[in-house]
């Protein structure tokens, strides 16, 4: 549990494992150059559990946050890609890029549920989702922010369209940001859960089963560091350089998209308790 700790300070000891130095660099410079919008991620999951919400403004968040996660599609067109260069190259170019569509491939085992009884994180995220705004008016397209349908727009075109570095690049980044905010947004959904919701223990479990998953055995930091390896047989087989400016860029351009999700669903939250629409650390249950 991260209750009291900063999203950088959690991501800081995976970074450390990163071999290359330029790239340790480049990642920690995005970070506390983009320290605004981590401060505005940090603060939504701080004031979420203050307050009974409404059920529009649940079923945004779970429709909008939604869509910040959940790019198995982009993985999967980005390991497409890598597969396609390998088809056409010869060794030992062919298997570095046969290897780093594998090690891309490798970030959506999870997802996928293989190792959990076929379990998708889609299922597991629609009971997060369900149990939080009592039933599944949230996928409702209208409760997608626009900025959140226009960051995942930018990943996937990132991953599909774009050059393929900085497809490896977005996905690393999607990788040890979620370690982070996953792990600060695990107490905060289980607080909200416990003094807002009439779920009981077992329930409760259920409902935040999305998020510890990715917390609990490293799942993300992981992720992260075999994407770092699919980048490296990459640049490898492509006889390219690590582009830190390149890098730095998509990295700030990820928290910067994001961000304004974040802070648009914190001010939502702002409108109502000024409203009196919510009811603040009311733990008597139920959502108007
Ligand atoms: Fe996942
Ligand atoms: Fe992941």
């Amino acid at each position: 549990m991260h209750s009291d700790t900063s999203l950088t300070s959690i991501v800081d000891p995976v970074i450390s494992l990163v071999p290359r130095a330029e790239l340790r660099d480049t990642l920690r410079s995005a970070f506390s150059a983009e320290q605004t919008a981590v401060e505005s991620i940090e603060e939504f999951f701080r004031m979420l559990p203050s307050a009974a919400w409404s059920r529009d403004l649940l079923c945004t968040f779970a429709g909008s946050w939604k869509a910040t996660h959940l790019k198995m599609l982009g993985i999967y067109g980005l390991s497409c890609r890598l597969q396609r260069s390998a088809g056409g190259a010869e060794d030992p170019d062919r298997s570095n890029l046969y290897l780093a569509a594998a090690r891309n491939a490798a970030t959506s085992y999870e997802d996928l549920g293989l190792d959990f009884d076929g379990a998708t994180h889609a299922e597991l995220y629609d009971d997060f989702a369900e149990a939080l705004t009592g039933g599944d008016l949230w996928t409702l397209r209208r409760f997608r922010l626009p900025e959140a349908h226009r960051f995942s727009r930018w990943c996937y075109r990132n991953m599909v369209v774009e050059p393929i570095a900085d497809g490896l690049l977005t996905n690393m980044f999607s990788e040890i940001y979620n370690h982070g905010e996953y792990s600060i947004a695990q107490p905060s959904a289980d607080a909200y859960f416990q003094q807002h919701t009439r779920l009981t223990p077992q329930e409760r479990r259920k409902a935040i089963t999305y998020i510890a998953a990715h917390v609990e055995d490293d799942t993300e930091a992981d992720h992260f560091l075999v994407v770092v390896e699919a980048l490296d047989r990459y640049l490898a087989a492509a006889k390219t350089q690590f582009d830190a400016e390149r890098a730095s860029s998509v990295f700030r351009t990820y928290l910067g998209n994001l961000a304004p999700v974040m802070r648009k669903l914190t001010e939502m939250m702002r409108t109502e308790l000024a409203s009196g629409r919510a009811k603040p650390l009311a733990a008597s249950g139920v959502h108007a």
